[in-house]
């Protein structure tokens, strides 16, 4: 008896692990095709002073090695929510801080070799934690040609790429949002990208040279978006 009731823990166990392992969920809405992710993990293995004083922008990456999970955990890092709002049409606040909480930037995540991820773009939804396909296809050499071939966006197995709407801060701010706070909103967003792949012990670098039309083209951007940064993540080489 004894032995039944020490196998029948056991197995408990066991298949409680293998359902912390199912890390996002694969859903389609209509045509669209939806990941929704793992809940973010609030504990690392470095120290944050251990992380500022290692992150190095990283240029050569190894072509696999990338997680969902690391996916996951950079998208909110990012612009994660972080204190949801009652208010159902407000998003609440974020990993990153944001001029009159206007959060202009719009993120997306460039998807080459993360399995159980279908390569393609996807558009981060921070409210819900989760990644919408905006284009099914791997455009990751496109977007190395519009980089002046960058060679990192091509061999990481995924990308960080960030756009804003203008509009959400000029709105409130005019020339002063223009001008200062979107970039400064995007400096906040992208230096958590980088302290967190540091802190996963993956690499990136922030990449603003790049042909802004041929970017737009290749990333299939509406109108209002204007692209700031391409951030690949990978395993340093
Ligand atoms: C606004 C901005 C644009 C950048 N664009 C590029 C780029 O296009 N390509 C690149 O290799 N590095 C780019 N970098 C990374 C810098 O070259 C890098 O941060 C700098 O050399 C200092 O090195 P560190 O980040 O390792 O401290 C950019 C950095 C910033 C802040």
């Amino acid at each position: 008896m004894k032995t039944i009731i020490s196998f029948l823990i056991m197995l408990m166990f066991t298949s409680a692990s293998a359902q912390d392992k199912q890390v996002f969920t694969k859903i389609t809405e209509g045509d669209q095709l939806i990941y929704l992710l793992a809940s973010p993990s609030l504990k690392g293995d470095i120290s944050l002073e251990e992380t500022i004083n290692s992150r190095r922008s990283r240029r050569s990456f190894a072509p696999d090695g990338v997680t969902d999970v690391h996916l996951s955990q950079i998208l909110w890092s990012a612009y994660g929510v972080t204190k949801p709002s009652t208010n159902p049409q407000r998003s609440g606040l974020r990993s990153a801080p944001s001029a009159g909480a206007r959060y202009p930037l719009e993120i997306y995540a460039v998807v080459g070799n993360v399995p159980g991820i279908e390569p393609g773009v996807y558009k981060y939804d921070a409210i819900q934690h989760r990644i919408i396909r905006v284009i099914a296809a791997d455009v990751r050499k496109e977007l190395t040609s519009a980089a002046l071939n960058q060679k990192m966006v091509a061999d990481a197995p995924f990308s960080v790429f960030y756009s804003a709407i203008y509009s959400r801060i000029t709105d409130r701010y005019g020339d002063r949002g223009r001008d200062r706070y979107v970039c400064m909103d995007l400096g906040h967003s992208a230096q958590n990208v980088y302290l967190q792949a540091e802190a996963l012990k993956l690499g990136t670098c922030a990449i603003g040279a790049f042909n802004d039309e041929m970017v737009k083209a290749v990333m299939l951007l509406p109108e209002n978006e204007v692209p700031l940064y391409i951030m690949p993540i990978g395993k340093v080489k």
